[in-house]
């Protein structure tokens, strides 16, 4: 397996690439980040655990995958979970671990089409970078939660690299719309040394 695709994936391509990408690495994907010991979606979901007052109200797993983010916000005490992805092979394995409330193959860059408020929270977890979605998702993300809504978020160092992903949040934060609730820098891909920001910001 070695770095099967972990060594191409930081690669920019437009969306039809990715949803290509993720379907040929869906069968191969979970056995390739687990033996790096992927460690940002425990991070996200105790952050997000933290600040939710109910755990029983829904979240969004946006960019679910195969389900390792979903299974990681179970673990951290959240009982009802959607998900949506790009690629319908990696949706497959998501449905095939029974944790979702409900699962949903999505358009890249269309909007969520739920109204706002239907989630307390949406995660994006491992999903905004070179390799995966553009930051541009993060506004989506924000129009589909209600004020007081949370995002849980993770930028790993290639994304950090670039200012315009951080410069979303802070366009977001420094005009008023979203306050900052947690940042921590930690462990992502640690078998090959990558590391992550993870954020929780509140929609106000
Ligand atoms: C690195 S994986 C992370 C999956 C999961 N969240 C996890 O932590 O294992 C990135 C996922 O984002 C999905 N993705 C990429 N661009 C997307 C977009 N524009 N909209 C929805 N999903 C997208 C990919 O299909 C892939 O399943």
């Amino acid at each position: 397996m070695g770095k099967g695709f972990l060594d191409k994936v930081y690669s920019a391509r437009d969306a039809e690439g990715t949803r290509r990408l993720y379907d040929a690495w869906a069968e191969t994907y979970e056995a390739e980040i687990s033996e790096n010991g992927y460690a940002t979606p425990g991070r996200c979901a105790a952050a997000l655990a933290a600040h939710m007052t109910e755990l029983s109200a829904p979240v969004l797993d946006f960019g679910c995958g195969t389900g390792l983010s979903g299974l990681a916000l179970k673990l951290a005490g959240l009982t009802t979970i959607d998900g949506v992805d790009l690629s319908a092979d990696m949706l497959k394995r998501a449905e095939a671990k029974g944790i979702y409330r409900a699962l949903r193959q999505v358009e890249a860059g269309a909007p969520l089409g739920h109204a706002p408020g239907t989630y307390a929270a949406i995660a994006a977890i491992g999903v905004i970078g070179a390799g995966a979605a553009p930051v541009s998702v993060f506004d989506l993300l924000m129009e589909g939660l209600a004020p007081g809504g949370l995002v849980v978020l993770s930028f790993n160092d290639h994304a950090l690299e670039d200012p315009a992903n951080e410069g979303k949040l802070d366009d977001w934060t420094g005009s008023g719309r979203a306050i900052l609730r947690a940042r921590e820098y930690g462990p992502h891909l640690p078998g090959i040394g990558l590391n992550s920001n993870v954020y929780v910001l509140e929609k106000t």
